[in-house]
């Protein structure tokens, strides 16, 4: 078997086989299969696409090319992922809210490309929060607290580091099958027993369109069968940023005001949908018998005094989170219904003040952001304020700012934000 052989295969539209993905997965980890080589395979895969058999073929290989976290002993423990977006900060609530319910959530969670940071990033605003510790003592928190959140550890699913970042940079990033082995793979290994995933759909999202996001769940639902780990996918709208804060600080403020209840309208909607799937599946009671407590646990306090109890547990000041004090207010140059705001661009300008990265050594500033004052379905009045930026060094051209929202006399409804829930 050559990798020539293998490539020409998938070229020609054929169905390749367990051991030619894995020569190929493998050779390329160890470096006999080279850059360009699998650059040319991945672009096959990206155009003709892989049977469900390969597809899970491919994360089979994937997920044991490297350590996988035991988390026996925590049983059960209720993980989340989301395909990721503008604004997207719902880990940060989900973990502390869910935990406070009594369901175990060990979260590993990763630092952003593009747009805001991720997760670990938006943490690390808080003053000296901890994101990196050991195995044991992260098994040791969960056990105590129920909670933690920490970046990556251990070697898990090298081979996804590797081709992630050829992806990356050779256009094969949109590939269903590869994006469903990508995520399955390190989800799988990070020793979860049940998942629930936020399948972004829109103009700031991965998926364009809700077929393609459907047909990502349907792969991510059956690939987590086949581990006898239950899936459930909830496919939402990113056609506009989601809550009302881009940046890493300022998203970790919002956050805070969700879990104390007072926050923006969307995001809590979202955060009692996917944190009551992870309650039903992590306590085995009904989805509606799991919002109750939910909702409960974000009136009472108890969601934010866990929220306070990990950050201290991982070292963090919460009093100690820095925004910016240079802030510039965009008003509306128009009168009418917010009908669009443009998600990629907003995240793209936040990037450029400073909020997210390009290329891997970037340094994000955590104080820099934009807050909206208006949502999709707002009236704005000329002259009204649009949103803020909170910068430092960098800033934007206030009119691309202005550009991002599309304004229009005739009435509009609001984005319908959960379209469909795929288990
Ligand atoms: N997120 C992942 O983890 N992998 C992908 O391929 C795309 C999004």
């Amino acid at each position: 078997m050559t990798i020539i052989d293998i490539i020409t295969k998938k070229k020609n539209n054929q169905e390749l086989t367990y051991e030619e993905i894995k020569f190929a997965v493998l050779g390329y980890i160890n470096g006999k299969v080279k850059d360009y080589q699998m650059s040319a395979l991945l672009m096959a895969i990206t155009i003709n696409g892989m049977t469900e058999q390969e597809t899970f073929d491919l994360t089979e290989i994937m997920l044991h090319s490297g350590e996988i976290i035991d988390l026996k002993n925590l049983y059960p423990v209720i993980d989340k992922h989301s395909t990721g977006g503008v604004g997207d900060k719902t880990t940060m609530i989900l973990a502390p809210l869910v935990a406070s319910c009594g369901v175990n959530v060990a979260k590993m969670s990763g630092r952003g490309l593009g747009f805001t940071g991720g997760t670990i990033d938006k943490l690390e605003s808080i003053g000296n929060f901890n994101t990196s510790i050991s195995i044991e003592n992260f098994k040791e928190q969960v056990k105590k607290i129920k909670v933690a959140i920490v970046g990556q550890m251990g070697n898990l699913v090298p081979a996804d580091k590797k081709i992630y970042a050829l992806r990356d940079v050779t256009g094969t990033v949109e590939s269903i099958p590869l994006i469903a082995s990508s995520i399955m793979s390190k989800k799988l290994a990070s020793g979860a027993d049940a998942i629930v995933i936020d399948v972004k759909v829109g103009n700031g999202a991965l998926m364009k369109t809700l077929k393609e996001a459907q047909d990502l769940a349907n792969l991510l639902v059956k690939i987590g069968k086949q581990h006898n780990k239950k899936v459930v996918c909830l496919i939402t709208d990113m056609d506009e940023p989601l809550g009302n804060a881009i940046g890493n600080s300022l998203e970790v403020i919002e956050s805070i005001n969700v879990l104390k209840g007072k926050g923006p309208q969307d995001i809590t909607e979202l955060v009692i949908k996917l944190a009551s799937y992870m309650v039903s599946l992590g306590k085995n009671i009904s989805l509606d018998e799991a919002e109750k407590q939910v909702i409960e646990n974000l009136k009472n306090g108890n969601a934010y005094h866990k929220f306070e109890e990990l950050i201290k547990y991982q070292n963090g000041n919460i009093n100690n989170i820095k925004i910016s004090d240079k802030v510039i207010t965009i008003k509306s140059k128009e009168e009418g219904y917010i009908a669009q705001i443009n998600a990629l661009e907003l995240g793209e300008l936040a990037r450029i003040l400073g909020a997210g990265r390009l290329n891997k050594e970037d340094e994000i500033d955590p104080k820099v952001g934009i807050i909206l004052n208006k949502k999709v379905g707002d009236y704005v009045k000329k002259d009204e304020e649009l949103l803020k930026i909170y910068i430092e060094e960098k800033t934007v051209d206030e009119q691309q700012l202005h550009d991002c929202f599309k304004i229009i006399k005739d009435k509009v409804d609001k984005n319908k934000l959960i379209k469909t829930i795929i288990n």
